[in-house]
């Protein structure tokens, strides 16, 4: 019984792991987040790690048997190793699993808490590689919490006291490692998106140089009990990375070595305060074309929440020429304009006042004075929208945008270039260009999305709506810059017939 298992050990298998969770249930095993991680996940990421070169040092957070630690110590024959548990049976396990499999020479285990955990310096690239426990704040002390606040802090960046302790071994693992050093975990997807995982989100983007991310479906079912999306997540510590390639994986089988993804621009995952959307499975991009939110950023126009008091036919209001915005108020008005908004006839204006008042002259001051009390009388400041602006009296509007675009419709969005800068409330979307581009990349880029875009990429609602949220525009792919710069894309609805 003794050799076979000892056999199982040194021929990759688990059993000892194995025995653990068919005797500890589920439940038993949450407290600390115990759930191992099948073989084919380890594989891939190892891999992955071989392709990036030889580590002197392995160091497996969390490592409850050492599936990692025995796996990564075979792809890499002379490093060092090191496994680290806080619950003693796991380390007996880990010890056990180590001595069997003949490692013990360059192993060690450390009892403890992965955050406190000290590294002796070396001379060379350590891998950190393993899949952290998954537990919620409230089973984190209020110690750990501090910890994680003020060490976040220290880097210049906000944690919050509701992270899960996956997001603490992110952190940890920042705090341990130097540049250069590379790693591997598989998480819960959890971080991408919830507030607390901003930590995450701004260490991937600076400092622990985040290199890949893979979402598993949850139909992949990637741990045997617990039913959660997971996301593997590959960095290069010290590295400020221009873009991370994103995918999602159906099943674990198609994870294959981690080298592919499709790459979004540090500046999107920057602005995205989640990242799921833009891991989402996207038509795939033919060769040429990109996702217009690499190009502009998509913004709504600003909501006014009372447009009866803020939206006004020219002349109709007594205000200071300086505060009243020709604006697009109704989604008609880019339908009807064809591909050019070129006059201004027919559109109403947009009050927005300025926060500061004091800017006004008197007589300027009396008229805007006058409106307001108005506006007052008819409780507009008690509005929930009024309520929350930094001053009720000011909209806000968005700065004019070179390109207009409808939203919601039974038909596919109008984009309409704005040749008279209106501005835009909440009905449209505004095209921003990240970079300056000229007038006639600008005509290409609004004549592509009208000659490409249809319904079906949008979302439909109930009643036939369409909708397309702005991260769902800047999803909608298009020729790259350079050919809509010489306007070489061809035919129209190529890419947009993708979906
Ligand atoms: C998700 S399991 C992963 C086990 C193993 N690496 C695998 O993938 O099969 C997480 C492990 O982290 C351990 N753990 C929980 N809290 C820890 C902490 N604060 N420091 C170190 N290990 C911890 C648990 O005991 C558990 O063995």
């Amino acid at each position: 019984m003794v050799i076979n298992v000892v056999y199982e050990i040194r021929h990759g298998l688990d059993p000892l792991g194995d025995a653990y969770t068919r005797i500890l249930s589920p439940q038993e095993r949450r407290p600390l987040g115990q759930t191992f991680t099948p073989p084919e996940i380890i594989e891939s990421m190892v891999s992955w790690a071989s392709d990036q070169g030889e580590p002197v040092r392995i160091v497996d957070p969390g490592a409850g048997s050492g599936r990692y630690l025995l796996a990564a110590a075979r792809a890499f024959p002379s490093a060092a190793l090191i496994g680290a548990d806080i619950d003693p049976l796991s380390t007996l396990m880990l010890r056990a699993n180590i001595a069997a499999a003949g490692l013990s020479e360059r192993a060690s285990v450390v009892l403890g808490d992965y955050r406190s955990l000290d590294l002796p310096d070396i001379d060379g690239r350590t891998l950190y590689i393993g899949n952290p426990p998954y537990v919620r704040h409230h089973q984190i002390s209020p110690d750990w919490k501090a910890w994680l606040i003020s060490t976040a802090r220290n880097r210049g960046l906000k944690a919050s006291g509701l992270a899960g302790l996956h997001v603490h071994f992110f952190l940890a693992t920042a705090e341990h490692s130097r540049p250069g050093d590379y790693g591997a975990f598989i998480t819960s997807a959890e971080w991408l998106d919830v507030n607390y995982g901003s930590l995450v989100r701004d260490l991937l983007l600076d400092g622990l140089g985040g290199e890949s991310l893979h979402v598993l479906d949850p139909k992949a079912s990637p741990f045997a009990d617990a039913t959660t999306t997971g996301a593997i997540t590959c960095f290069k510590i010290g590295e400020k990375p221009e873009a991370i390639a994103v995918r999602r994986v159906g099943a674990v089988g198609d994870l294959g070595r981690l080298g592919l993804g499709h790459p979004v621009s540090r500046q999107r995952l920057a602005e995205a305060n989640r990242w799921s959307v833009l891991t989402r499975v996207t038509p795939k991009l033919p060769e040429g074309y990109t996702e217009l939110g690499e190009i502009c950023r998509v913004h709504r126009g600003a909501v006014t929440g009372a447009n009866k008091i803020w939206v006004h036919r020219d002349g109709d209001v007594d205000l200071p020429e300086s505060v009243l915005f020709t604006s697009v108020t109704k989604a008609r008005e880019l339908f009807g304009a064809g591909d050019r908004l070129a006059a201004a006839s027919g559109l109403k204006c947009v009050i927005d006042l300025p926060v500061d008042l004091d800017v006004f002259d008197a007589a300027e001051r009396k008229l805007v004075d006058r409106f307001l009390r108005l506006a007052k009388k008819l409780k507009v400041q008690e509005g929930y929208v009024a309520a929350n602006r930094k001053a009720w009296w000011s909209v806000g509007l968005r700065d004019a945008a070179p390109v207009l675009a409808t939203y919601m419709a039974r038909r596919p969005p109008a984009f309409v270039r704005n040749d008279i800068e209106a501005r835009h409330i909440n009905i449209a979307h505004g095209l921003y260009p990240r970079q300056d581009l000229d007038t006639s990349t600008l005509d290409n880029l609004a004549s592509y999305l009208r000659s490409a875009v249809t319904l079906g990429q949008g979302r439909t609602y109930a009643g036939g709506l369409t909708k397309f949220e702005p991260k769902e525009m800047e999803r909608l792919p298009i020729p790259s810059l350079e050919s809509l710069r010489g306007g070489d894309f061809v035919g129209s609805g190529s890419a947009a017939a993708m979906d």
